[in-house]
């Protein structure tokens, strides 16, 4: 029989050659505290998962969204921007669209509301490799202007798809358009933000699958705003609650 050392090593050899292939080399590589064969398997079978998961994003993403000319902004745009991340993130944060440096970078969540982004998902004991950060709409609006109905229509199933993929355990919709358009709802982000939401795959409301879906504060709104920000703590706190994450206080 193999030794449980061995199968751990092989795991964590897997794991290291998954997370290369998905460009996540300086993802937190741990040596489990107790080694079970629970844990090997865990190990493993999240291997397979991240290699799985990784392949049906990036197929998404360049068969579908790189190429997507379903609504006007594919005129004006430098480059889609698919989101990135973790493809098994326990934790997926979606704002509302790509603005000049996102754009530029094809990247979500880059300039300077994405510095924010980072330091809230830092803060919360995690890194953005771990989680997955993408937008409702895969491309930038004119002058950073809000969203059009029939562009968050026309986006919506790539968005969808994606979170059906990754399949995670708490979403976070940064701003107001995100979380209107998440939760098919016209409710202010004020009366939304501050408790856990349905968020249903299928796309209508108490159909199949939901995932719970945090409102909070868009990063940019905290940038005018600073004094908003302990209620987004709060938010994101009941977030890590969630997660079995350990939570600070303020
Ligand atoms: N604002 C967003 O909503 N998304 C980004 O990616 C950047 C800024």
């Amino acid at each position: 029989m193999t030794d449980v050392s061995q199968q751990v090593r092989a795991a964590l050899r897997q794991q290291l050659k998954t997370d290369r292939l998905l460009g996540l080399q300086s993802a937190p590589m741990q040596m489990p505290a107790a080694v079970t064969g629970g844990v090997v398997a865990d190990t493993a079978q999240r291997s397979a998962d991240a290699l799985d998961n990784g392949e049906r994003l990036r197929v998404l993403d360049e068969s579908s969204v790189q190429g997507c000319t379903k609504c006007g902004l594919s005129e004006g745009r430098t480059q889609t921007v698919f989101g990135q991340g973790s493809a098994t993130a326990r934790l997926v944060f979606v704002g509302e669209a790509p603005g000049f440096e996102e754009d530029r970078q094809g990247k979500a969540f880059v300039g300077r509301a994405g510095q924010l982004l980072t330091k809230m998902i830092v803060a919360m004991g995690l890194s953005r490799e771990e989680v997955f950060i993408c937008n409702v709409l895969k491309c930038r609006p004119p002058g950073n202007r809000d969203p059009h109905a029939d562009e968050i229509l026309a986006c919506s199933s790539y968005l969808r798809e994606q979170l059906s993929i990754i399949d995670p355990e708490v979403l976070v919709a940064l701003g107001s358009p995100a979380a209107k358009t998440l939760l098919n709802t016209a409710q202010s982000i004020g009366k939304l933000r501050g408790r856990f939401h349905d968020y249903f795959l299928s796309g209508e409301t108490g159909v199949g699958k939901s995932i719970p879906l945090m409102p909070t504060y868009h990063p940019a709104y905290l940038l005018r705003s600073p004094s908003e920000k302990s209620k987004t703590w709060e938010d994101l706190q009941m977030v890590m609650a969630r997660l079995g994450l350990k939570v600070k206080r303020a």
